[in-house]
């Protein structure tokens, strides 16, 4: 009995260890987002109307963003694409991975 409250208390652990590292990892994401990106894309990736005409934005988490693959993500990041500029250099590889994880959690 005492054995399987111990075991039931190990798996409880493994699993609140094993959840935490994804969670820590948006919260990386959207920091640098609020910083980096929200001025142009909008809060939760939602451009206001005026930069979505300016700049032909897509909201972030809509069917046409959340369609390309998460290399061509990483790429339009890491090199600029339209108005953007490149990050490379501003944002480390492990940033602009955390940002890639934050635009997949606005998914519709
Ligand atoms: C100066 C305004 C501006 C800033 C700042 C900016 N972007 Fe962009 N972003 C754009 C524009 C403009 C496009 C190109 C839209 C197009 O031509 O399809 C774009 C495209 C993208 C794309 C490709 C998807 C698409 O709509 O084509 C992603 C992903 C992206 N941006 C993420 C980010 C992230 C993450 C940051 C912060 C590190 C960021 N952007 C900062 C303006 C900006």
């Amino acid at each position: 009995m005492t054995m399987k409250l111990l075991q039931r208390i190990a798996l409880f652990s493994l699993v609140i260890a094993l959840a935490l590292p994804p969670l820590a990892v948006a919260q990386g994401g959207i920091d640098t987002y609020k910083a980096k990106c929200q001025a142009c894309h909008g809060a939760g990736g939602i451009p206001s109307e005026g930069m979505a005409k300016s700049m032909g934005l897509k909201p972030l988490g809509g069917p046409s963003v959340q369609s390309i693959s998460d290399a061509d993500l990483t790429a339009a990041i890491t090199n600029g694409k339209g108005k953007m500029k490149a990050f490379k250099g501003t944002l480390t590889d492990a940033q602009i991975k955390d940002l890639v994880s934050y635009i997949r959690t606005l998914k519709k």
